[in-house]
């Protein structure tokens, strides 16, 4: 399986690579955050969410588990599932997923088993206090080739 490694040396870069997404996104995208506290989960969801012309602050829904931006090119569905009590089903996560936008979702991991097959998953690993590594790991065709023109 490809897998595709960037390393970010500042918050600007984590949210250049992330804007370098935006153009190849589609309706049904699935990206899955990944990484430790404070690797970069919301600043890559923040450049993201920017390229798509979303001019709303984008804030951790930590606590509200989803928040809708629905003000740009595309909806666009974030969730943090870290403090997540309840199973998806019951809270109604996973209709996002059949909706035309794009799901982003931090501590993706915590989820695992109710993921769409097809997604992009990404790694992000605190390397020193402003460095990062962070692997892409596409699953299926449009996610391959996806990391291929965004990467
Ligand atoms: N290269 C980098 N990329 C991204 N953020 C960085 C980088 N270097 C330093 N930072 C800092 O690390 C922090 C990342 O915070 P962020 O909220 O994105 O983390 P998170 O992964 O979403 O954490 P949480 O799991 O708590 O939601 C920010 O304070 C940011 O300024
Ligand atoms: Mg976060």
């Amino acid at each position: 399986m490809d897998e595709y490694k960037v390393t970010s040396k500042c918050e600007e870069d984590t949210i250049s690579i992330a804007e370098n997404f935006e153009a190849e996104k589609f309706p049904g995208m699935v990206i899955c955050l990944n990484g430790e506290l404070g690797s970069g989960k919301t600043i890559f969801t923040k450049g993201f969410a920017a390229a798509c012309g979303i001019e709303e602050t984008i804030t951790s829904p930590t606590f509200n588990i989803i928040k809708e931006y629905l003000d740009g090119e595309m909806p666009l569905y974030h969730m943090d599932v870290y403090r997540l009590e309840d199973t998806p089903e019951s809270t109604g996560l996973l209709d996002y997923f059949d909706k035309d936008g794009v799901v982003i979702i931090e501590w993706a991991n915590m989820i695992e088993d109710y993921l769409p097959e097809e997604r992009l998953d990404v790694f992000f690993k605190v390397v020193e206090e402003d460095k990062r590594v962070i692997k892409f790991v596409p699953h299926g065709e449009k996610y391959e080739e996806l990391c291929e023109d965004a990467l």
